[in-house]
């Protein structure tokens, strides 16, 4: 026969109360000796398993996002780039635009923190309980290439629209075919209203013919009906420093 404890044990591992099941035995040596009453145990350990399942939750949502990095908010220098507005972001951080299934473009060249700031509006979005997921334009445009050749598209759309937030980066460094920006449409027509997405590029809304061809009258017209846009007009950060470094030699030359 197996005692109270073994059986409470059993129960908390059958229902998958883990944090609970771990700390159970040190609790237990705690209440007995502070006489803790039973209601305010109840209190202490079911939080204890919220914050672990929480967290545990989080840390699976940030890995399935796939982010080539983690970058926050708190990381990004807004006086380097005085033109963003910040109170346009301090918006986009309440969430109302994943309510709402609204879109963020970020376009300006490279370097002035595009990624960056889709990587942190993505992470937040994440912390706030969205399911999100990165992918570079290129990458996605082959994946759709790569599904409509095995017959598997339309799985593949879905499988896409399954997320509240998707961040496609990096529109318009790579050229896309004819079929490649059809399928992109596809897409995007799909998530229409339904899902956000937070989108990069380094070309400007009038140079995206460039990009995806007779497509691209279609693509901006679904994604900007609901949408917020970031023009990002400073210089690059990659390179601020090497500037810094050739003024510093350069005034140096001229002393
Ligand atoms: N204003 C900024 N403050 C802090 N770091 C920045 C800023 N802008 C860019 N960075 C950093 O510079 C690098 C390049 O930025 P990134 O967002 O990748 O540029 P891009 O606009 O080309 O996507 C990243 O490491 C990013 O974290
Ligand atoms: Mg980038």
């Amino acid at each position: 026969m197996s005692t109270s404890y073994e059986k409470v044990l059993e129960n908390l591992q059958e229902l998958k109360l883990n944090r609970m099941s771990v700390i159970l035995d040190g609790y237990l040596e705690r209440s007995t000796k502070e006489k803790i009453p039973l209601l305010e145990s109840l209190e202490f350990l079911s939080k204890e398993e919220i914050l672990y399942k929480n967290d545990t939750s989080l840390k699976i949502r940030t890995k399935v996002a796939g982010f080539p990095y983690q970058k926050t908010f708190e990381q990004f220098d807004f006086d380097f780039q005085p033109g963003i507005d910040k109170s346009v972001l301090n918006e986009l951080r309440t969430m109302r635009f994943v309510h709402q299934a609204e879109n963020v473009i970020l376009l300006g060249p490279p370097g002035v923190g595009k990624t960056h700031l889709s990587i942190s509006l993505g992470l937040e979005a994440i912390r706030n309980k969205f399911s999100t997921y990165y992918l570079n334009c290129h990458d996605l445009v082959s994946s759709l290439n790569q599904a409509q050749f095995e017959n598997k598209l339309n799985q593949r759309i879905k499988n896409l629209c399954k997320y509240k937030v998707l961040v496609i980066d990096e529109v318009g460094y790579l050229p896309i075919d004819k079929q490649g920006a059809n399928l992109f449409f596809q897409l995007i027509s799909k998530r229409y209203e339904k899902g956000s997405i937070i989108l990069s590029s380094n070309k400007s809304f009038n140079q995206w013919d460039e990009v995806f061809g007779d497509a691209s009258a279609a693509i901006l017209d679904r994604l900007l009906h609901h949408s917020t846009t970031i023009n990002i007009k400073g210089d690059s950060y990659r390179i601020k420093d090497k500037k810094n470094q050739l003024l510093g030699s350069k005034l140096k030359n001229k002393n």
